[in-house]
């Protein structure tokens, strides 16, 4: 069975003083809960591991392919490691946009995660475009065949379908887009891995919210949430959280 997941991503949003929310969160959280990791950005990952002490994880958004060098401004796994940190976020659509991240370039951060002994949360998912003219699993199958690399296990490894359409519109996927794509991924990793791939997390992402949270954690082959927006407040996130331990 793959493990269930709650992931939280900040982007670029927070503060020292939105730190606060992660002791919300604790606090709001059952002893029992899954799995749960927020993802702030790279200046508060020190403060954030401290804030957080029990049960929730904290991962970074992000890592360069290289363990050290000049790369101005880039921060890499090792130094994640290093920190304490267990989970990275690669090929987000919008460092995907905004970076020009191909998918070899996300497989070769993936590469660098496992190296340094990082879960790497692997975001894929169709524009609207590509969903318009009928190539969504065309675009998920390659992105998945070019960017996850060999030897991926559910140790190492998370994925996240995130259509781009309905990341922070407030337009989620139906649970029939839901579906199909997440039984795509599934059969994928079991026809590459074997046994084992069948058991890599599937997160779905893109608008979750208290309130869809359940009927989306109802859907097969989702094993949990890469949030963002919903994921700033401990009141926001804390239900979606809940709605995974009874899914
Ligand atoms: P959203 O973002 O929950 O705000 O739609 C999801 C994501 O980009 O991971």
């Amino acid at each position: 069975m793959p493990r269930k997941l709650a992931a939280g991503n900040w982007k670029m949003n927070g503060s020292t003083a939105a730190l606060a929310e992660l002791t919300a969160l604790e606090q709001a959280m059952a002893t029992d809960a899954p799995d749960v990791v927020i993802c702030p950005p790279f200046p508060y990952l020190t403060l954030a591991t401290g804030t957080a002490t029990k049960s929730v994880a904290i991962g970074a958004q992000d890592c360069h392919p290289a363990t050290s060098g000049a790369h101005t401004g880039d921060v890499s796994a090792d130094m994640l490691a290093d920190l304490g940190i267990g989970h990275v976020i690669v090929g987000h659509s919008e460092r995907r946009t905004d970076h020009d991240e191909s998918d070899a370039t996300i497989a070769a951060k993936t590469k660098a995660a496992w190296s340094a002994g990082l879960i790497a949360i692997l975001c894929i998912g169709e524009s609207a475009a590509e969903r318009d003219a009928g190539q969504t699993l065309d675009v998920i199958t390659r992105q998945l065949a070019n960017s996850v690399p060999d030897g991926a296990t559910p140790d190492t490894l998370v994925i996240a379908y995130e259509p781009i359409w309905a990341i922070g519109t407030g337009a989620v996927a139906t649970i029939d887009q839901i579906a199909e794509v997440h039984a795509a991924i599934r059969a994928q990793m079991a026809q590459r891995f074997g046994d084992t791939g069948a058991d890599i997390a599937l997160l779905y992402g893109g608008s979750v919210k208290a309130g869809n949270a359940a009927d989306i954690f109802a859907v097969k082959d989702v094993d949990g949430a890469l949030v963002g927006g919903a994921s700033l407040k401990a009141s926001d996130f804390a239900p979606i959280v809940d709605a995974l331990k009874h899914s």
